[in-house]
């Protein structure tokens, strides 16, 4: 875990570390930083739809927004509602590609038992005064890629 300013630095950081080129797959129903992030990294954000109930990404609907260019999943847990992981996991599995999932509003949010940020290549939370675990202004990054977290640390 690496602690920084801000949500909006933890997932710039997430995109350089993974060396991120391309198209980002994300959601369209998240704080602007999740897109911002993937625009300020010279990265072209594409939009997949939410589902009705959870509010996340639809992972039914990522596959037909895959092109030779893109390189990674950005997809955020709404309001602590957790992605659908597991079918993010095998599509990224499937089409090589990295996941990082925007859990700026997930703090403290399990799934199976295990915490949300284990899921996927990167998480990052926000610390904003906005969150129900804060410290006015701050942000996290989570991975178990020992590699990737010396790179994020230098
Ligand atoms: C989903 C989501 N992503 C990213 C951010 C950005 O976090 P921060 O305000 O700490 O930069 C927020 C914060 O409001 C958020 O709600």
């Amino acid at each position: 875990m690496q602690c920084v300013s801000n949500g909006t630095l933890a997932l710039q950081v997430a995109i350089k570390a993974l060396d991120l080129k391309g198209e980002i797959i994300t959601t369209p129903f998240s704080y602007v930083a999740t897109t911002d992030a993937i625009i300020w990294e010279n990265c072209k954000a594409v939009f997949v739809d939410i589902e009705e109930d959870s509010l996340t990404i639809d992972p039914k609907k990522i596959e037909a927004a895959i092109t030779k260019k893109t390189s990674a999943i950005l997809a955020t847990h709404v309001y602590g509602n957790p992605c659908d992981v597991e079918a993010i996991a095998r599509i990224a599995k499937k089409h090589k590609l990295k996941v990082i999932y925007d859990a700026a509003h997930s703090f403290g949010v399990k799934y199976k038992g295990k915490s949300v940020f284990n899921y996927g290549d990167i998480s990052v939370v926000s610390f904003h005064a906005t969150k129900l675990f804060h410290t006015i202004e701050g942000g996290a990054i989570f991975t178990k890629n020992k590699n990737l977290i010396l790179k994020i640390l230098t």
